[in-house]
């Protein structure tokens, strides 16, 4: 890869499916068993309350059951060693890597750890269950909600993403299917602006096309690959 200096990396749910945790769309998804409008939407929010809290809820308590993968180490490692500028975006709300000790990262669609109020928009760590009608520590409106980005919400950090993606020499798209925007159309603004663009994927994604190079394989054996590569 010609001379690189600015890295932009998306990360998906494929990226921690080697850690146990169900990606979304595929055998044994983890919208099986829910329709995402029942869990991920403010109208199933505002419909069952009780339901969306109890589907986050399970999911941060599996957080306690699962570590970071290979792929989140190396990917923590390119973080420490690489002196250009580098910045992961991950579509996935688990800590994982944060865990691996990725630092230059961000959570595009929220996060499970995180609860965030509909009064006043404080967002504050959350370890435990959230039961509907939890106090906001801030303005103590009784209006705590999981901190994810529901279908129809705007993605955290768009600004930033975007200014990023302009400035990239590389984009490298991560576990991620490819079917949601606005991350779906990351690579296309990466070309846009003279990328190169890289897929590691299990699968080919919607977006496979739109990559100069697309490897297929878990992220477990792929990512420690590209990264010593690219510390070598
Ligand atoms: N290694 C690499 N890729 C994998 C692995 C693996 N071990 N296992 C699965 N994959 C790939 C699949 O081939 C698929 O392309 O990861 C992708 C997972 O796709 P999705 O389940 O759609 O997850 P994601 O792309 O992250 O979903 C995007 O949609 O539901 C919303 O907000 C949610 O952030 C999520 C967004």
């Amino acid at each position: 890869m010609r001379d690189i200096q600015n890295i932009v990396i998306l990360t998906g749910a494929g990226l921690s499916a080697e850690s146990g945790i169900a990606t979304f769309r595929g055998p044994g998804g983890l919208w099986e068993g829910h329709r995402v409008e029942d869990v991920c939407t403010p109208e199933a929010l505002a419909h069952d309350p009780e339901l969306v809290h109890r589907f986050y809820d399970a999911r941060r308590a599996k957080l306690a059951e699962v570590a970071p993968n290979p792929a989140h180490v190396a990917l923590a490692r390119l973080d420490a060693e690489w002196s250009g500028q580098l910045l992961i975006v991950t579509q996935n709300v688990d800590d994982l890597h944060e865990r691996a000790g990725a630092n230059r990262m961000l959570h595009m669609h929220g996060e499970l750890k995180s609860a965030l109020c509909a009064a006043c928009g404080d967002n504050v760590e959350w370890e435990d269950n959230l039961p509907p009608g939890t106090q906001c520590p801030n303005c103590g409106t009784p209006a705590l909600r999981p901190d994810i980005v529901f279908f129809g919400e705007m993605p955290y950090h768009m600004d930033v993403i975007e200014a990023a993606l302009a400035d990239a020499d590389l984009f490298v798209s991560i576990g991620t299917s490819g079917a949601v925007y606005p991350a779906a159309g990351f690579v296309q603004t990466a070309r846009y602006h003279g990328a190169q663009t890289l897929e590691l994927n299990l699968d080919p994604s919607a977006g496979s096309h739109w990559f100069g190079e697309t490897r297929l394989g878990p992220a477990g054996t792929l990512v420690p690959e590209w990264v010593d590569a690219m510390l070598a």
